[in-house]
């Protein structure tokens, strides 16, 4: 039988500073790109995958998570009452059915390693997947995810999303160096947690998309704190690299970098240009600024 990826672990308890106020009693994965918040984005590009569970490690100040994913009964009723059906509509099939939603609560901030380990109950010994909602992800076809899923299928390696960033930036990023193994996979030699630019090994970046063999949560359990002092899921991924193979994938799509308020402002603008109802007067206001 293929490999299946059926479970997606959502990191969610970070604290975003970077967009205080916004953030302060709202998580950032509910800030919005247009009308939809980042994080739903995240669950519909795992839905697109087949993924089935999603396992939020939530913390501080993350009500508003769950809630989104909770049935509305008093907005239904209104909405409802006021014969808007087409919203009623969508606000039932924002996520299909058969998805469960599990929430784990990540009590101290310590870091993206600890996030997943905590994620370890609910995922057990599967392959899982984990998706940072602030990398949104957008290709016109199936989805990041999903093009990952298919590679799992053939390889049964952990994956992790990569992308070429400019040089400068290696510090923001887990940085890999590989050997080519395909058209758009490699095989990682090295990961480096947010190196120098002129330490870094290469500018392939990890972007926020993984696929993971179960044997990370020894790893993870092992893992002291790194770059930070935080206890980083890159670091366990060195570790990983010395007992079984581990795989890049260039993901076929755009990376919008919403954890940074020029990314998060970009992605906005473009989708706001996807929007049939007020496409036309964007434009239009666009074209009148004069800068
Ligand atoms: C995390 C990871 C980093 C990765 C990045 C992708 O960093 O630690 O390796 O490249 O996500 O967005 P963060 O952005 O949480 O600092």
């Amino acid at each position: 039988m293929k490999p299946k990826i059926s479970k997606a672990v959502f990191p969610v308890a970070g604290l975003g500073t970077r967009f205080l106020p916004a953030t302060k009693a709202s998580p950032k994965e509910m800030l919005p790109i247009v009308d939809k918040p980042l994080i739903q984005y995240a669950v519909e590009e795992a839905v697109a995958a087949g993924i089935d569970t999603m396992v939020f490690v939530t913390g501080r100040n993350k009500r508003a998570i769950p809630d989104h994913f909770d049935k509305a009964y008093e907005l239904e009723m209104e909405l409802e009452k006021s014969g808007k059906t087409k919203l009623l509509e969508m606000l039932r099939n924002m996520i299909p059915e058969h998805i469960s939603c599990v929430f784990i609560r990540q009590s101290e901030a310590l870091g993206l390693g600890h996030a997943v380990l905590c994620a370890r109950p609910v995922v057990g010994d599967e392959p899982f997947a984990v998706i940072l909602a602030d990398d949104l992800i957008e290709d016109a076809d199936r989805g990041c995810m999903a093009q990952m899923t298919a590679l799992f299928e053939q390889q049964s390696h952990s994956i992790l999303g990569v992308e070429p960033v400019d040089p400068s930036e290696t510090d923001k990023y887990g940085i890999v160096e590989i050997e080519q193994a395909g058209e758009r996979v490699g095989k990682l030699q090295t990961i480096v947690e947010k190196p120098k630019p002129e330490q870094a090994p290469s500018n392939l970046a990890v972007v926020g998309r993984y696929i993971l063999t179960p044997a990370i949560f020894d790893k993870l359990e092992k893992t002291q704190r790194g770059a930070g002092g935080e206890i980083q899921l890159t670091d366990a991924i060195a570790d990983l690299m010395n007992d079984e193979p581990v795989l890049s994938y260039q993901f076929e799509g755009n990376r919008y970098d919403c954890g940074s308020k020029l990314g998060y402002v970009i992605a906005n603008v473009e989708h706001a240009l996807l929007h049939d109802d007020i496409k036309d007067e964007f434009i239009a206001y666009l074209r009148s600024m004069t800068l």
